[in-house]
């Protein structure tokens, strides 16, 4: 189903979210799956994805081409409820995104699914997707292997539900702390967040689905998404941002980039030159295809010139308009053929046209296992005074928990990126909302919960829930029990950010008061990103399980009794106060001019180029701690902190003079538990560089026994030691002396080198960064 025009299509996204969101869509339908017979020389399996994707445009007509570079999205399934209950002609699955295949050439279906922690709107055709904890958590990890497991689970329950893409990936870095979608990214570190997504999508791609990584570029906000100007210089852009994803992109292999909404230094990211065929494909070498994000292409030869392979959703530009275009020449046929061959070597590279997926049941028992896993490994235990965790049962007669619906389930965040509930959210929508609140502000809760791990946890205890809702009642219950363990949450969703980094709903109010009541308070955070904490000083223990999934709440009694011992380290920095932030306040759109998703509702016109306003990175490449190092401000909690039940030290120094140099240091588990310790290594630039702040180069999560000592050595890679040269258009790296940093935080570093890099070396050109190591 092709839809008119944008303004349609996005009365009809939102419609159809809605639907879903409100539950009306419960129908399940059956659809036929596309006979593959596929014949010819492209199906030789000895053949690269590329000389196969070439010998299959060979037989291809111009339509079938430009077929193949647009579809439909959520209109299939908009269509698959219409009254008479009639299922549409087609064979979409019913999520984000569709392209029906070419069955005479065996070309698959693109059956989209957003899956950015988890597979989405499975409850539509009565299906189960396991729920994992957000992205966010899975960089709290730093942990490759957690990272391949997080994106093989994705990958097999999109392939095992005949899904053929996925539309996850999300890096976009921690600009903008009050982003509504922080929780699908992976913190403010462009090497951190740039080796996650990477293991990510390999995983994923192994499953025989093709992945991609978003979106690209800056996209770090949604207050104005459609129309907010990126204006950053490209130093910046390269050595942050974009580095993210060329790192990504290099130690996956991923077969798509998803271009983003908002435009970069005047042009918007999805026709954008510079972003797309400088960058993406001729510097970071990708061999994939670019895909819009959902109604974010605004031109038809500017678009595709500039890199674009592929409109979602809908025709407007790359249906019809560009195959005139290719007819008049405006599009030369060679690009034309570069776009499908793009798209085609990807699908064959994970094996689509060879290995398509069969539906089959989705095992929630190994969902459940990578989630908890997920959760134990991501969760940060952010202070713990005197020692006050692990709680040990046998000593504790009563336990209150309070608020945040602790007794019946965790949050999650929204947006295209919800999961469904397994069951239905545990705790039931608000009466009244919108439309608009149904789809983006609708918080919705899966069924884990904390009071029951608890109580599984202190089954001598009594352990008592109040809902927090009244702070006096709260503090009473608290001031009757041995130990108060509060819940706060913040819930946050695409389309919106959040107004502030305050706990809403009066929660910090709840916290003190619980805290004044019990001095053995701990409080739980289920945020998407940081926020503030002005009782901090008041309480013994903090503990942030992000939005921990659909066995969060076992997660984090395990961690709280000492099951599990605490390794995660924060991915991006807990501000003291939003003054601190680079913008202490949100950029909003210009007064006066109609907030950014209200143009999505029936009734608003949706202008083109209306509404633009200007956001001036003015920090430049100080993203996260670096702004906070540079500025000399002190952080509530510091990039990289994460405390655990042990202790551990850090000794013997050495660096092995070389390009690249290689470090080696020692780590002791000092404490009596065993733990796993992430180290990390930081280096500050020569002065030359004119970066006056340390970077992460490298980290390794070291597992070790009590007592027991492990010698880590780390080659640093010569990309993540340069810096890039915007007037050479090139990486460097700068002579001089180097400083190592070495511990267990950005702040705590106990360790310190110099190494030097000669005026000769400097010729030599960095290795291309990625090697998933
Ligand atoms: C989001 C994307 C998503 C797409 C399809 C857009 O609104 O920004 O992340 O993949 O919709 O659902």
């Amino acid at each position: 189903m092709k839809l008119r025009n944008s303004t349609l299509r996005m009365q009809t996204f939102v419609l159809t979210l809605a639907l879903l969101t409100i539950g009306i869509a419960t129908a399940r339908a059956q659809f036929p799956f596309q006979p593959q017979k596929p014949k010819g020389p492209w199906m030789d399996k000895t053949l690269s994805p590329d000389q196969r994707a070439d010998l299959a445009i060979a037989q291809m007509t111009l339509d079938e081409k430009i077929a193949l570079l647009h579809g439909g999205g959520w209109a299939e399934l908009f269509a698959l409820f219409a009254p008479d209950g009639t299922a549409p002609a087609t064979r979409s699955l019913g999520n984000a995104g569709y392209i029906p295949g070419i069955a005479r050439l065996g070309i698959p279906d693109l059956q989209m699914a957003d899956a950015a922690v988890g597979v989405t709107h499975g409850s539509v055709f009565g299906r189960y997707c396991t729920a994992l904890p957000s992205g966010v958590s899975e960089a709290s990890t730093w942990d490759l292997t957690m990272a391949r497991e997080y994106g093989a689970l994705i990958g097999r329950e999109l392939r095992d539900q005949g899904y053929t893409m996925s539309l996850g990936g999300g890096i976009d870095l921690t600009r903008e702390p009050r982003n509504g979608r922080i929780f699908e990214y992976k913190g403010e570190d462009p090497i951190l967040a740039g080796k996650l997504v990477g293991a990510e999508m390999r995983a994923l791609q192994e499953q025989g689905v093709v992945g991609d990584l978003k979106h690209y570029a800056m996209n770090d906000q949604e207050n104005g998404r459609n129309y907010v100007n990126i204006k950053a210089d490209r130093r910046a852009m390269r050595e942050s941002d974009l580095l993210a994803f060329e790192i990504g992109v290099k130690d996956s292999g991923v077969g798509a980039v998803m271009c983003s909404y908002n435009l970069v230094n005047g042009v918007y990211a999805c026709e954008n030159d510079y972003l797309l065929n400088t960058a993406l494909k001729k510097d970071f070498g990708f061999q994939g295809f670019v895909i819009s994000d959902w109604g974010a292409t605004h031109s038809v030869a500017k678009a595709a010139m500039a890199g674009l392979d592929m409109e979602m959703p809908g025709n407007d530009h790359f249906g019809e308009p560009l195959k005139k275009a290719v007819e008049s020449g405006e599009v030369p046929a060679a690009r034309l053929n570069d776009m499908v061959h793009r798209i085609l070597r990807s699908e064959f590279a994970v094996g689509l046209f060879d290995n398509p997926p069969g539906r089959q049941e989705v095992d929630p028992m190994a969902g459940f296992e990578v989630a908890q896993r997920v959760a134990e490994q991501g969760t940060v235990l952010l202070k713990n005074a005197d020692h006050q965790l692990p709680l040990a049962a046998a000593g504790i007669r009563s336990i209150a928990v309070i608020g945040s619906h602790a007794d019946v389930g965790v949050l999650s965040g929204g947006g295209s990126a919800q999961v469904d509930a397994a069951g239905g959210s545990a705790v039931p929508p608000r009466a009244g909302l919108s439309p608009m609140e149904q789809v983006f502000g609708n918080p919705v809760w899966h069924r884990s919960s904390p009071l029951k791990a608890i109580r599984a946890q202190a089954p001598n205890a009594k352990v008592e829930f109040d809902p927090g809702t009244d702070t006096a009642t709260a503090a009473r219950l608290a001031q009757a029990s041995d130990v108060a363990i509060v819940f706060v949450s913040q819930h946050a969703s695409e389309g919106v950010d959040v107004p502030s980094l305050t706990l809403p709903q009066n929660q910090d109010a709840l916290v003190s008061a619980v805290a004044a009541a019990n001095p053995h308070t701990i409080v739980v955070l289920e945020t998407g990103g940081p926020v503030t904490m002005p009782w901090i000083d008041h309480v013994s223990g903090v503990l942030e399980s992000w939005y921990p999934g659909i066995r969060g709440a076992e997660a984090i009694a395990n961690i709280l009794f000492g099951e599990v011992n605490p390794s995660g380290k924060l991915p991006l920095t807990f501000p003291k106060s939003e003054a601190d932030l680079p913008r202490p306040e949100l950029a909003h759109q210009p007064p006066g001019r109609p907030e950014d998703m209200k143009a999505l509702f029936p009734g608003v016109p949706y202008k083109e180029n209306t509404r633009q306003f200007d956001l001036d990175y003015s920090e430049g490449l100080k993203v996260g701690y670096k702004w906070y190092d540079a500025e000399a401000k002190v952080p509530l909690f510091a990039f990289g902190h994460g405390l655990s039940y042990t202790t551990y030290a850090y000794s013997g120094l050495k660096i092995t003079p070389a390009v690249p140099p290689a470090v080696t240091f020692t780590v002791e588990n000092t404490g009596s538990r065993a733990g796993a310790e992430i180290a990390q290594v930081y280096v500050t630039l020569p002065a030359a560089a004119g970066e006056p702040f340390q970077r992460l180069v490298a980290w390794e999560k070291v597992q070790l026994a009590p007592g027991e000592s492990k010698t880590v050595t780390a080659t640093l890679d010569s990309h993540y030691l340069s810096i890039f040269n915007a007037d050479q258009d090139a990486w460097e790296l700068v002579p001089g002396d180097y400083q190592v940093h070495v511990g267990g935080s950005s702040r705590d570093t106990p360790l310190h080198r110099t190494f030097t890099i000669k005026d000769v070396e400097k010729g030599q050109s960095p290795p291309p960064a990625g090697g998933d190591k």
